[in-house]
């Protein structure tokens, strides 16, 4: 709260297939809610953080995110908690907003932040959001000709839809997984990318041109020291094994984005492959860059990846992922603001987006609240931009430079 009243809140998110280089979500363990309670945090910030930032101006979000760093004083925030300290930075933040009378992403962008992002939405869930039933993560899709965001959101939901309705006719739909995608029993993981095609076939686009698919490997999740072990096609391949299997697919399938494709441990493999196909799709790193602005200027230099996913958890801080944002501008990647698995009705990271122009945004499906508030927080905006607001389309792909 500001000395003149304003308020703020915010909600740390968590995630499922963290990246070993991020900041820690500190729970308390034990045997209390199988160890996944927040009690230690929450004293963090209503005692050491507290005591450090009132008085401070919360107008200047680097100084109170510096404050916080300080006092943790430890590289991954280990000592106050990365979900601590974000929720205090992120509060402070829509505060200042308040106390300003705007909205937080004219704060964040000046009254000229005008950009509504790309979203990128899942339609199967896999790998840790789905019990492993498939290997890869995410299967997602992107309508960069639609005319609007809410347009894009429209024919996702077709498509979602669609893609339900022909896994049901298939008997190969289990439920909905973590980020709220379809929950899958494909036998291979080429099958989804069939499906997928066909169920934007169904709904009435043209692949490839209208609606298009993005995918995240997380392939963190399942290979290390060069080996990948695909466990639903009992597969183990080495780094060029998995660049050749993803070359292959994206011959065959309309796919303009991948997110993590080889382990974060595997920079050589992120180099080779965004050497094969970098200036043709997007290669995204998250586990591989963390949001973190030292890591992307060491990727642009070995050519690995050309885009950099920014998820404000993996540092703990505002002001953290806006420098790797910085730092990815300037070393010519393009970004995208992400939300975690674990996620809540906070919408900050929609504000991110299009305050910081970073033109594409990925927060899972199209189906749970905690999904829904962050595209619907999207809507709003658009309507209250009226005929300024202007749509990312793919005029904000990554695309490395022959
Ligand atoms: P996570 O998944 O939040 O479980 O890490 C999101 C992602 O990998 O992009
Ligand atoms: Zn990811």
């Amino acid at each position: 709260m500001f000395a003149g009243g304003a308020v703020g809140r915010a909600i740390a998110p968590a995630g499922a297939s963290t990246g070993s280089g991020e900041a820690l979500d500190l729970r308390d363990g034990g045997t209390a809610f199988g160890g996944y309670d927040v009690t230690k945090a929450v004293e963090n910030v209503v005692d050491p953080i507290a005591d450090a930032v009132i008085g401070r101006d919360g107008a200047n979000q680097a100084d109170i995110d510096g404050i916080m760093i300080a006092l943790d004083g430890t590289p991954a925030k280990t000592k106050l908690g990365g979900n601590a300290i974000l929720a205090v930075s992120m509060a402070t933040a829509h505060a200042a907003a308040a106390a300003a009378g705007k909205p937080l992403y004219r704060h964040l962008g000046g009254d000229g932040a005008n950009l509504l992002p790309l979203p990128q939405i899942q339609i199967f869930g896999g790998g840790a959001h789905a019990g492993r039933r498939v290997d890869i993560q995410d299967f997602l899709i992107v309508c960069p000709a639609a005319n609007n965001f809410a347009q894009a959101l429209d024919w996702t939901a077709e498509v979602y839809r669609h893609a339900g309705i022909l896994m049901k006719e298939a008997g190969t739909l289990q439920g909905v997984a973590d980020e709220g995608g379809w929950w899958p029993a494909f036998t291979t993981n080429e099958q989804a990318l069939e499906m997928l095609v066909r169920a934007i076939e169904r709904a009435g686009f043209r692949p490839g041109e209208q609606v298009a698919i993005a995918l995240d490997i997380a392939a963190s999740e399942f290979g290390r020291d060069g080996v990948y072990t695909l466990g639903l096609e009992s597969k183990k391949l080495d780094s060029q094994g998995m660049i050749d299997m993803l070359t292959g697919w994206i011959g065959r399938y309309p796919i303009i984005s991948i997110e993590d494709p080889l382990a974060e441990d595997d920079a050589a493999g992120f180099a080779a492959f965004t050497a094969a196909v970098g200036d043709r799709i997007q290669v995204v790193g998250d586990d591989f860059l963390v949001t973190e602005a030292a890591r992307i200027h060491a990727a642009a230099r070995q050519g690995a990846a050309n885009t950099v996913l920014i998820k404000p958890n993996q540092r703990g801080t505002l002001t953290e992922p806006l420098a790797a944002w910085e730092a990815a501008k300037e070393v010519g990647f393009a970004g995208i603001v992400s939300a975690r698995s674990g996620e809540t009705e906070d919408v900050t990271i929609v504000h991110l987006a299009i305050g910081w122009g970073v033109g594409q945004l990925k927060v899972g499906s199209f189906a749970r609240s905690e999904r829904m508030a962050k595209w619907n927080e999207a809507i709003r905006i658009e309507e209250a931009m009226g005929h300024t607001a202007r749509f990312a389309g793919d005029g904000y792909f990554g695309r490395s430079k022959r």
